[in-house]
C-alpha cells in the first residue's frame, strides 16, 4: 500500500517524479479531467492551509475531496480496538476507517500528539491505525512525528527559487512561541532537506534537540544525498552564509508540555539575525505568531517567502496525489 506518513516514503525517482509532476500541474494552471479520484480527509485538529490545499489538489487532479472534522462532523471515536466502549465513545477506529476506505480511494488525516508518552506519540498510532484497517493509501497531513506534505512544499519551494537544492546552505533555526509546539515540523524540514542534498545547520537553544532516532534518520540521508548537517546552539554562526533561514519554534522532548524561558526572547528572526546570513530567503510553514517568531519587517519584506511555501502546500500535494493515483483509481 502506497501510504505516505514521513518524508522518506517516497523513493529518491519517485520523490523527483512527485516534484516535477507539481511543477508541471502548477504551469497548466487548470484542471485535469481525466480521473474520478475519491478523496477523503479527515481532521482531528485544526488547519487552515492544509485542509485547503489537499480540497484544491485533489480538484486539480479532477478529483473530488470530502472533509470531516472529528468531532463536530463525526461521533466520538474509541482509538483503542479491544476496548469495551461502555463510556462516551460511540465508534471505534477499527470501523471509521474501514467505512472510509470503501468510500474514497485515498484518504488524508491530520491527527497532532494526543499527550500519551513520547514513544507511543512518534509510532503515529491515530495515522498507522488507519493505514491498517481502511484498506487505501493514508496521507499524513501531519502526525505527531512527521507533517511530510509541509517537507515536500518546502522541497519544491527551495527548488523553484534556487533550482539546484543540493549543497544549498540552509539553516533551521528554533524560534520562541508562548506554546511548547509539536516537532512534526521541524523533523519533516530537516529530513525533507536532509534528502534534497542541502548543507543544514540545525540551529537551536541546549535542551531543544530533534529526537535521536530523527536525527539518524536525517544524517544517514544527508550522508547519502551528497549533503551535510550541523547542529549548534550559536545563532550567529549557524546563520551565517545561509541562503534560506527556516524558522521554527518547537517544545523540549525532556520537558513535553514545559513553555520557553522569557530568557529566550532574543531567538525571535529579526533583522539582525538575518543580516548575518548570506541574503536568505526566509521560511515558515504558517500559521506564524508574528513579532514573537518573526519580525513583521522580515515576513512584509521580499525576504520572506512564507506564501510561495503555503501556496506550493497545493501543487506538492497534487503531484503527491496524482503519483498515488496511479496505483488506486478504480
Ligand atoms: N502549515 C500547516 O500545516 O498549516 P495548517 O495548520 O493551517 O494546516
Amino acid at each position: 500500500m502506497n501510504h505516505f506518513l514521513a518524508p522518506t516514503d517516497l523513493t529518491h525517482a519517485e520523490r523527483e517524479a512527485v516534484l516535477n509532476r507539481a511543477i508541471e500541474l502548477k504551469a497548466l494552471k487548470r484542471p485535469l479531467d481525466r480521473t474520478t479520484l475519491r478523496v477523503g480527509a479527515l481532521f482531528f485538529n485544526a488547519s487552515l492551509r492544509t485542509r485547503i490545499s489537499f480540497e484544491k489538489a485533489a480538484e486539480v487532479i479532477g478529483g473530488t475531496c470530502l472533509t470531516l472534522n472529528t468531532g463536530s462532523d463525526t461521533y466520538k471515536m474509541e482509538m483503542d480496538p479491544e476496548a469495551a466502549m461502555n463510556a462516551d465513545t460511540q465508534e471505534n477506529i477499527v470501523e471509521a476507517a474501514g467505512v472510509l476506505g470503501r468510500m474514497f480511494d485515498i484518504i488524508g488525516v491530520r491527527s497532532f500528539p494526543t499527550g500519551q508518552a513520547w514513544e507511543i506519540e512518534k509510532t503515529e498510532p491515530i495515522l498507522r491505525a488507519f493505514a491498517e484497517h481502511s484498506g487505501v493509501p493514508v496521507v499524513s497531513l501531519e502526525g505527531a512525528l512527521h507533517h511530510p506534505c509541509q517537507g515536500l512544499a518546502d522541497h519544491l519551494t527551495m527548488k523553484e527559487h534556487f533550482g539546484e537544492t543540493k549543497k544549498l546552505k540552509v539553516a533551521m533555526t528554533w524560534a520562541p512561541h508562548p506554546k511548547p509546539l509539536p516537532m512534526a515540523v521541524p523533523n519533516s524540514f530537516a529530513l525533507q532537506s536532509a534528502l534534497a542534498g542541502c548543507d543544514l545547520t540545525i540551529v537551536r537553544p541546549e535542551g531543544y534537540d530533534l529526537d535521536p532516532e530523527v536525527m539518524a534518520s536525517i544524517e544517514s540521508e544527508s550522508a547519502a544525498a551528497g549533503g551535510s548537517v550541523e547542529v549548534t546552539s550559536n545563532r550567529d554562526l549557524g546563520l551565517e552564509g545561509a541562503k534560506v533561514v527556516y524558522v521554527k519554534s518547537w517544545g523540549r522532548m525532556d520537558h513535553p508540555g514545559q513553555s520557553a524561558d522569557a530568557s529566550l526572547a532574543d531567538w525571535t528572526f529579526g533583522d539582525s539575525a538575518w543580516e548575518m546570513t548570506d541574503q536568505a530567503k526566509v521560511m515558515h510553514c504558517l500559521p506564524v505568531r508574528r513579532n514573537v517568531v518573526i519580525s513583521s519587517s522580515i515576513l512584509d519584506s521580499d525576504r520572506s517567502i512564507v506564501l510561495d511555501e503555503a501556496e506550493n502546500r497545493l501543487w506538492a500535494q497534487a503531484g503527491l496525489l496524482d503519483h498515488i493515483s496511479k496505483g488506486v483509481q478504480k
